[in-house]
C-alpha cells in the first residue's frame, strides 16, 4: 500500500478500539443486541431529542444569503459569543467573550488544534494513567512526546508523581474529568492543588505550562456530583 511507514506502523497499534467496536457488532448479530453490552466506543444508546433533529432540519432548511458558504475560522461570531456567555456562568468566569472561542469538530479535532498550536518538536504533554489512549497519538500528531504520570489506587490525581514528571520540556499537562476509562472526578481541590503546583513550576522555570481540559463528559454526571472548572 502507497502509505508511509510510520503511518502503517501505527495503523497497526492504534486501531483496537475500533477492532473491538466491530467485534462488538458481530457478536450483536450472533447472540442479540440485548446480549452484548458495548462498552468499546462513547456512543449513546439512546436517539438524539426532537428538538435537536428539527433544530439540524431547520439549520439545513435556512436559506439566508451566505448561511451555507465558508465562514471565519474559529466560527460563526453569535455562536461564539452564545457559548461564550453560558460558558461563562457554567465556569463563573466573567471575562469570556466571543473572541475567546474557537469552534471546533469534536474533541479530537479540538485536541489536536491545540497541540499543534502549543508544541515545538519534542516538547512534552503529560497525562495520567490510564487515560484515552488516542492521548499519544494527538501528542505525537504534532512533534510532541507524551509523558505518562501513574495515579494512586482511586485514580484520583498523584502529586508527587507528577512533580518528578515535570520538566523544562513539559509544555502541557492533560486531565480528563470525569475520566475515559476510570470514571473519576477530580475534586475542586484537587484541580486547585494542580494548578498551583503548574502554576509554580511554570514561573519558578519561566516556562509556562498548559492545562488542556478535556471534558466530553462533564454533564453526564449522577448523584449529584459536582465536575469543578
Ligand atoms: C476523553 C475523550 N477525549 C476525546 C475523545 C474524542 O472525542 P470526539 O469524538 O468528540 O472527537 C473521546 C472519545 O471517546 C474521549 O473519550
Amino acid at each position: 500500500m502507497p502509505i508511509s511507514q510510520k503511518i502503517s506502523a501505527k495503523l497497526k497499534s492504534s486501531s483496537w478500539i475500533r477492532k473491538m467496536f466491530e467485534e462488538g457488532l458481530q457478536m450483536k448479530q450472533k447472540y442479540g443486541a440485548d446480549n452484548v453490552f458495548d462498552l468499546s466506543l462513547g456512543n449513546p444508546v439512546i436517539e438524539p431529542p426532537e428538538e435537536v433533529r428539527q433544530a439540524i432540519k431547520s439549520a439545513a432548511n435556512d436559506s439566508g444569503q451566505g448561511l451555507h458558504r465558508y465562514m471565519p475560522n474559529a466560527g460563526l461570531h453569535d455562536v461564539r459569543e452564545t457559548i461564550a456567555k453560558t460558558l461563562s456562568i457554567e465556569a463563573a468566569c466573567k471575562e469570556l467573550t466571543a473572541d475567546h472561542i474557537v469552534m471546533v469538530c469534536g474533541a479530537a479535532g479540538g485536541l489536536n488544534i491545540t497541540l499543534k498550536t502549543l508544541l515545538d518538536p519534542d516538547e512534552e504533554v503529560i497525562v495520567f494513567s490510564p487515560f484515552f489512549v488516542e492521548y499519544l497519538f494527538y501528542s505525537e500528531n504534532h512533534g510532541g512526546k507524551t509523558i505518562t504520570v501513574a495515579t494512586n489506587e482511586d485514580f484520583s490525581l498523584n502529586f508527587n508523581a507528577l512533580r518528578k514528571a515535570l520538566s523544562p520540556k513539559t509544555k502541557a499537562v492533560i486531565i480528563n474529568s470525569p475520566n475515559n476509562p476510570t470514571g473519576v472526578v477530580y475534586s475542586r481541590k484537587m484541580l486547585r492543588e494542580l494548578a498551583s503546583i503548574l502554576k509554580e513550576y511554570s514561573t519558578d522555570n519561566n516556562n509556562p505550562i498548559y492545562l488542556i481540559s478535556d471534558d466530553p463528559y462533564k454533564k453526564i454526571v449522577f448523584d449529584g456530583i459536582e465536575t469543578p472548572n
